[in-house]
């Protein structure tokens, strides 16, 4: 067998369909949307990922899966034309709020899906997708990126496949099967006759801080799915014995992945 035979987008799809259980839909994230603009805009994943694109020669930026504008408002005040693209309402709603308040005409959104038709989408000088890749369909979601960019293309997708700490999962007795990580981009890129650059940046785990065993159980539940008496059992007489740093579990790390478009 050669690397040529492995069909890695039709293996990411496999592999992604055994994980639909914890698909989100675009309601489950508008309800998430308030909550989530605060912390976001002003996390220090958000300052590393800008700090690593070049802006060099670009005027607009298209942010796909923008949610409530993570990078696409940290570097609007540089750019003629942001342009938001999510399937929830909510958190285009949020960025627009957010826009508003900085002042910031040159921001657009635009309600779509990944999997809708992208026709109209505009072109734009860079493309982000952060933390937004989580697709059934990967492949199609990277000809999509690379289609809409002029210049350059900048995305993080997850690391190791776990949302959760794969110890917590243990403390409830579910382990959740992992998400295809960031490896069949590498692939699928490759066969795409793109040579990515690749670093890699952590986020403090979203379990980390929360005030009470409420709302950890309510994060843990966003990511394995509604928990049932005994697991919600098990988590408490865990969570009571945890340390802080326990209860946290490790950070989460993101591939970040960029290349160049070159003018064919
Ligand atoms: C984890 S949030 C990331 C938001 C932002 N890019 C960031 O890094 O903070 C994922 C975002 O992707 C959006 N999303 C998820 N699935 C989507 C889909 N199929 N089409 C369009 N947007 C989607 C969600 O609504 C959400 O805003």
């Amino acid at each position: 067998m050669t690397l040529e035979t492995i069909d890695f987008a039709q293996l990411y799809r496999q592999h992604q369909a055994l994980s639909t259980r914890t698909r989100k839909t675009a309601s489950a994230w508008d309800a998430r949307a308030p909550g989530m603009a605060a912390k976001a805009l002003a996390s220090g994943y958000a300052q590393d990922f800008v700090a690593r694109m070049d802006l060099r020669g670009a005027q607009s930026l298209l942010d796909v899966g923008c949610g409530p504008g993570t990078i696409g408002l940290l570097l609007a005040a540089q750019l003629q034309q942001v342009v938001g693209l999510d399937y929830s309402a909510g958190m285009l709603a949020v960025l627009r709020e957010q826009a508003a308040a900085r002042g910031l005409q040159q921001v657009q959104t635009l309600q779509r899906a990944w999997e809708d038709d992208w026709s109209d989408v505009p072109e734009c000088d860079l493309v982000v997708a952060s933390r937004s890749t989580a697709v059934a369909d990967i492949d199609m979601a990277l000809h999509k990126l690379h289609a809409k960019a002029r210049r350059r293309v900048y995305l993080t997708h997850l690391v190791g496949g776990h949302f959760t700490d794969p110890h917590i999962q243990d403390a409830i007795g579910r382990r959740v099967p992992p998400q295809p990580d960031y490896i069949y981009l590498l692939n699928i890129l490759h066969r795409m006759g793109i040579h990515p650059e690749l670093s890699y940046l952590t986020q403090e785990s979203r379990l980390a801080g929360a005030p009470d065993f409420a709302e950890f159980a309510r994060r843990v539940a966003w990511s394995l799915g509604e928990l049932n008496v005994v697991e919600t059992t098990r988590l408490h007489d865990w969570y009571e014995r945890a340390s802080p740093a326990q209860r946290a579990g490790a950070p989460m790390r993101w591939a970040f992945i960029s290349w160049e478009k070159t003018p064919c």
